[in-house]
C-alpha cells in the first residue's frame, strides 16, 4: 500500500511501487487534468509538484512519493494568479500541454516571484507546446508575477 498526500488529501493506493505516478493519478484517483504526452520525461505534459518541486509524473514510480505531498493542476485554486493570468492572456490553443505548463509556472513563481525572460525560458524549457504558445506563456508569467513583459524574445 502506497500512502501519500494528493492536493492536501491522504490517498492510499494498492498498486505496485513501480507503477508510474501519472497512471495512479489518472486511472486510480480520477485526476485527469495531468496529461500523458511522451511518457519519457521529455515533454512536460505530465508535470506535477512533489514536495513543492515540478516533476515528471510519467517517469516517477509511485513508490517514490510514499509519504510525500503531490499537487496536481486540480490542486491549484481557480483564483491563483497564474490561472487567472493564463485566462487573461488567452494562453491556451489546443490546451493539451497547459496543465503541465501551469504547474511549472507556479513552481517558478513560488521560488522567483519576479523572473526575467531568461529565468522563464530556463524554467519552462522542459515543457513543450506543439501549438507554439511560448510567447503568451511568458507574458502570462510576467503578468502573474507583477512584472511587465518585454518585447521580443526567442521563444515567441
Ligand atoms: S508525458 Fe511525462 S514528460 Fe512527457
Ligand atoms: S496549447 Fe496545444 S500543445 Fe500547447
Amino acid at each position: 500500500m502506497i500512502v501519500f498526500l494528493v492536493n492536501g488529501k491522504e490517498q492510499r493506493v494498492d498498486v505496485s511501487p513501480d507503477t508510474p505516478l501519472l497512471w495512479v493519478l489518472r486511472d486510480k484517483l480520477g485526476l485527469t487534468g495531468t496529461k500523458y504526452g511522451c511518457g519519457e520525461g521529455l515533454c512536460g505534459a505530465c508535470t506535477v509538484h512533489i514536495d513543492g518541486r515540478p516533476e515528471r509524473s510519467c517517469i516517477t514510480p509511485v513508490g517514490d512519493v510514499q509519504g510525500k505531498k503531490v499537487v496536481t493542476i486540480e490542486g491549484i485554486p481557480e483564483n491563483h494568479p497564474v490561472k487567472k493570468s493564463w485566462l487573461a492572456q488567452d494562453v491556451s490553443q489546443c490546451g493539451y500541454c497547459q496543465p503541465g505548463q501551469i504547474m511549472s509556472a507556479v513552481a517558478l513563481l513560488a521560488s522567483k516571484p519576479s523572473p526575467t525572460d531568461a529565468d522563464i525560458d530556463s524554467a519552462m524549457s522542459g515543457n513543450l507546446c506543439r501549438c507554439g504558445t511560448y510567447g503568451r506563456i511568458r507574458r502570462a508569467i510576467h503578468a502573474a508575477g507583477g512584472r511587465r513583459a518585454r518585447k521580443g524574445g526567442s521563444r515567441s
